[in-house]
């Protein structure tokens, strides 16, 4: 709305006029396309007859019949509008969220009125106090007017008109998205455009202050109510992914934090673990305890069984051609760290060159540094554009017959790009160069199929995958891992010991010396398990959905600017706030319950490549809902109010 609507700080009852028909035309076709403000200038038949219903429900005149609108009997405005000249009534339409101003000529209509004389619910009609007032529509195909209520309406709406994502084989999640989106937009401007001032309250707008996610909302708690028992999760594989069904498998989630819900929007961090994980680790110390390989007793066979069943999932998750492949690190870090100080002490060589990308973690540059300033190897980084995007071209540059190993990420975790991984190995094997890729961020998101892509190594965290801490895998190819030196010595690694001489076992064994995190290896078994049963390509498409119904929400907050715009992103929504500290905007959304990180994130060369020090990163996973996103985006307005 232009600046000019508030004249001596009084709405232009014309703008808002066209500002309500402009909300109209962002409804559901049931809903008028255009309503005038003024009733003497009341244009659109259904609009009007919606507008007399309402008005006059149990306001028949003596021939039984609805009276006309008129200046005389439309209901005062709510404080925050009275001392106009000409104050504007509010319409609310059910639980749209969506209301109609009507200017206020007088009084004369009970807002209180109970009359159910005209077959509308009784608690339809205008109350002030109550803003959720529901209507009828004719075009609402769940019975006649008499039997509606607003459960019901919403739902037919909701039924005939509007999904979620995956709940109908007929739509897809883009077409669904723009609809859920143009609602919200729609909702989000008027709240831009209509300032709290020093003298109004927040109560006094509630045409604009209620949840302007009241669809999407509404349209969970509607699946909710009619979903499968949630151990049948597997059926909603493809497309049935109930998010809001998913969260109840967790049980953090279930904590309150400044007495509101806990959001976990912090899962590029960490991730949260489903009780499934938690019983399997409970159980593997109640049942199965042992060390492992090294005794003749059951309990050191269950605990072997079990840990080499974990590592047979990990085998079967990354679609590695052998458990021979797969060896247990403690998370990335080492299995970077691993491959550094054994293949990269072994193999490279003074002016040798390593490649990076300017994505990279610390845990991926860090290692690398080290050895090439030890050794004196060269170290050249693959630029990324402006949206954080790798450029590969200039990568094509920099590849040479010097170039022994290019390691980057197939996600980044500071700004969530994706990077094109494949193509990425393809020229580092094409110029003779070695492949290790941090499947950190990418794992839990998509499927990582390492005969695929083709890396030499891949990495990955048990944590970041909905398993536990201390655990997690590095895959590479054994012909490499059984020629490559040990990294780690002891006890589990050898075939043979003398003083004179010792035999190496092969990989996996040959990297996992002394004893192993046995619990959580098998821990992260149950969280592949659990991953899979979801399965992988529909927690990518929910989660894609998510991060554009976010990213498209956060981007229209003034202010706002993201970090990290590539069009191939995955979980992750960087952004730094106008006027607020990272940190500030942290906190003030862990008082409403939303955790998300602040900082570099372990990746300081791409946030200063993107011209700043930190941002606030949220990220999300599979158990997020739209109305989590909601209470965050709410938040960042909120703020954005306060400070511009
Ligand atoms: N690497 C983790 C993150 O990005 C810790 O937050």
């Amino acid at each position: 709305m232009s600046t000019n609507t508030y004249n001596n700080g009084l709405p232009n009852i014309d703008e808002l006029q066209n500002l309500a028909n402009e909300l109209f035309k962002a409804l559901p076709n049931e809903f008028p396309k255009e309503i005038s403000l003024s009733p003497d200038k009341a244009e659109h038949p259904r609009a009007t007859k919606i507008a007399e219903t309402i008005l006059h429900a149990g306001n028949t005149d003596q021939f039984g019949q609805i009276p006309a609108i008129s200046p005389s009997n439309i209901q005062p405005a709510p404080p925050a509008f009275s001392g106009f000249g000409a104050s504007p009534s509010v319409l609310n339409y059910g639980n749209t969220g969506v209301s109609v101003l009507y200017p206020n000529a007088g009084a004369g209509f009970d807002p209180q009125s109970k009359n159910t004389s005209s077959g509308v619910q009784e608690n339809h009609n205008l109350n002030i106090d109550n803003p959720h007032t529901g209507f009828y529509d004719v075009n609402l195909k769940n019975g006649n007017p008499a039997q509606l209520n607003e459960e019901t309406a919403f739902s037919s709406l909701l039924l005939n008109n509007q999904y979620l994502p995956f709940q109908t084989e007929n739509s897809s999640f883009e077409i669904e998205l723009q609809t859920a989106l143009k609602f919200v937009d729609t909702q989000f401007r008027k709240r831009e455009d209509f300032p709290l001032n020093g003298n109004e309250t927040a109560a006094s707008y509630y045409f604009l202050d209620q949840n302007p996610f009241a669809f999407d909302k509404r349209s969970t708690d509607i699946i909710v109510g009619n979903s499968f028992d949630h151990k049948e999760i597997s059926l909603f594989k493809g497309h049935h992914f109930d998010a809001a069904l998913v969260k109840k498998d967790f049980p953090i989630l279930r904590e309150t934090v400044n007495g509101k819900p806990l959001v976990w929007f912090d899962n590029a961090a960490t991730t949260q673990k489903p009780q499934s994980v938690i019983d399997r680790i409970a159980y593997f110390y109640e049942h199965e305890n042992s060390n492992i390989h090294r005794a003749a007793h059951e309990l050191a066979a269950r605990a072997s069984d079990a840990y080499e069943a974990a590592r047979e999932k990990v085998k079967v998750f990354l679609n590695a051609g052998s458990v021979n492949e797969i060896v247990f690190v403690r998370g990335a870090t080492e299995g970077i760290n691993l491959v550094a100080s054994s293949w990269g002490e072994q193999n490279l060589n003074s002016s040798d060159e390593i490649i990076v990308s300017n994505l990279e973690h610390h845990a991926n540059i860090v290692p690398w540094k080290r050895l090439a300033d030890k050794k004196g190897l060269k170290l050249r980084v693959i630029p990324v554009d402006d949206d954080g995007q790798i450029l590969l071209d200039e990568y094509a540059k920099l590849l040479n017959s010097k170039t022994r190993l290019v390691a980057f990420t197939q996600v980044s975790n500071a700004l969530g790009t994706v990077t094109p991984a494949k193509k990425i190995v393809e020229m580092a094997h094409a110029a003779g160069a070695k492949v290790l890729i941090d499947g950190a961020q990418s794992v839990s998101h998509m499927k990582v199929d390492v005969q695929d892509l083709n890396p030499d190594w891949l990495v990955f965290s048990g944590h970041k995958l909905f398993g536990p801490t201390g655990i997690g895998a590095l895959y590479g190819k054994e012909d490499l891992l059984n020629d490559t030196q040990p990294y780690q010595s002891g006890g589990n690694m050898i075939q043979d010991v003398t003083f004179e001489e010792i035999k190496y076992h092969k990989a996996p064994n040959r990297f996992e010396a002394g004893t192993g995190n046995i619990a959580d290896a098998i821990g992260l078994g149950a969280a592949i398990d659990y991953v899979t049963k979801l399965g992988i390509e529909a927690i990518g498409q929910y989660e894609h959905y998510l991060l554009e119904y976010a990213t498209r929400l956060l981007k229209e907050i003034p202010g706002v600017r993201l970090i990290g715009t590539a069009k191939d992103k995955a979980s992750v929504l960087s952004f730094n706030l106008q006027g607020y500290s990272n940190d500030q905007v942290g906190q003030a959304l862990n008082k409403e319950g939303v955790a998300v990180r602040t900082g570099h994130h372990c990746a300081q060369p791409i946030l200063r490549r993107m011209g700043v020090e930190t941002t606030v990163r949220p990220s999300l996973a599979f158990y997020n809902t739209t109305e989590d996103v909601d209470t965050f985006i709410k938040t960042i307005w909120e703020l954005k109010k306060v400070r511009f």
